[in-house]
């Protein structure tokens, strides 16, 4: 059975104390999580030592980092490597966030360097896409996706696809409050899985998880993660809130 997965992304959100008082919270209230339900925390860089201590102790809660650089090492003044993250103990970073793509031009070509990146380094990748509103409004938004995805990952092996999840996140929903509607979600996600099992099989496809991003809140979140094909959320502004959070995670291990 495919995994579920609720992560979070702080953004450039939150200082330290900030950041420890909200995992404090978070630990509380967390509700009992296993190998198929899973949640990530991923923080600015310079919180991650302090969060991979603090996530020890809490079963199947995984640090997450947001970006790393595309090369291994050297002279990249203010960069981050994978190597650096995995020999930090974290599991999960994120590739391609949209912020990423438009404000600091990252593009396809280098967004499949830093997955090889991640995936060199024995951590897994959270693989976003998703469309602008113009590419909506005209009906793109499929060709759009797909292009991203063959872009970015489909040089991949089978072996190596497996440590991917996907994010759907279409920019027009992310901080916005506009929300994809659980349809319309449902029929990008079943879109995606379909590509993905044309490039690596059914069966490949059938355990990739699939997340959904873009104003993902309490109120929507058990409706979007009822959907066959969504497989839990990638969540911003929602995941700086203890409750909201633990509302988010609750609805993906009831879904
Ligand atoms: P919001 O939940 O704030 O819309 O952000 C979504 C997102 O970009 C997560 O990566």
């Amino acid at each position: 059975m495919r995994k579920k997965i609720v992560a979070a992304n702080w953004k450039m959100n939150l200082n330290l104390i900030e950041g420890a008082d909200l995992i404090n919270e978070i630990y509380k209230g967390l509700p009992e999580l296993n190998e198929s339900n899973e949640v990530v925390i991923a923080p600015p860089f310079l919180h991650i030592p302090q969060t991979v201590t603090q996530l020890a102790n809490m079963e199947y809660v995984f640090p997450g980092a947001q970006n790393c650089h595309h090369e291994a090492a050297g002279a990249y003044t203010g960069e981050v490597s994978a190597s650096m993250l995995n020999n930090a103990e974290v599991k999960y970073v994120i590739i391609g966030h949209s912020e990423r793509r438009q404000y600091f031009g990252e593009d396809d070509a280098m967004l499949a360097k830093k997955t090889n990146q991640v995936l060199a380094n024995n951590m897994q990748v959270i693989f976003c896409c998703g469309e602008p509103l113009e590419v909506r409004e005209q009906g793109g938004q499929n060709d759009y996706v797909e292009a991203q995805l063959k872009a970015g990952l489909f040089h991949l092996s089978e072996a190596h696809i497996k440590n991917v999840v996907i994010a759907y996140e279409p920019i027009w929903a992310i901080g916005t409050g506009l929300t994809a509607s659980s349809a319309q979600a449902q029929t990008m996600h079943q879109h995606i899985r379909a590509v993905v099992a044309e490039q690596y099989g059914a069966a490949v496809a059938a355990e990739i998880t699939i997340l959904y991003g873009g104003s993902c809140k309490p109120g929507n979140a058990a409706e979007l993660f009822s959907c066959e094909d969504v497989d839990g959320g990638l969540i911003g502004g929602a995941a700086l809130n203890a409750d909201d959070f633990l509302a988010i995670v609750s609805a993906m291990i009831n879904s």
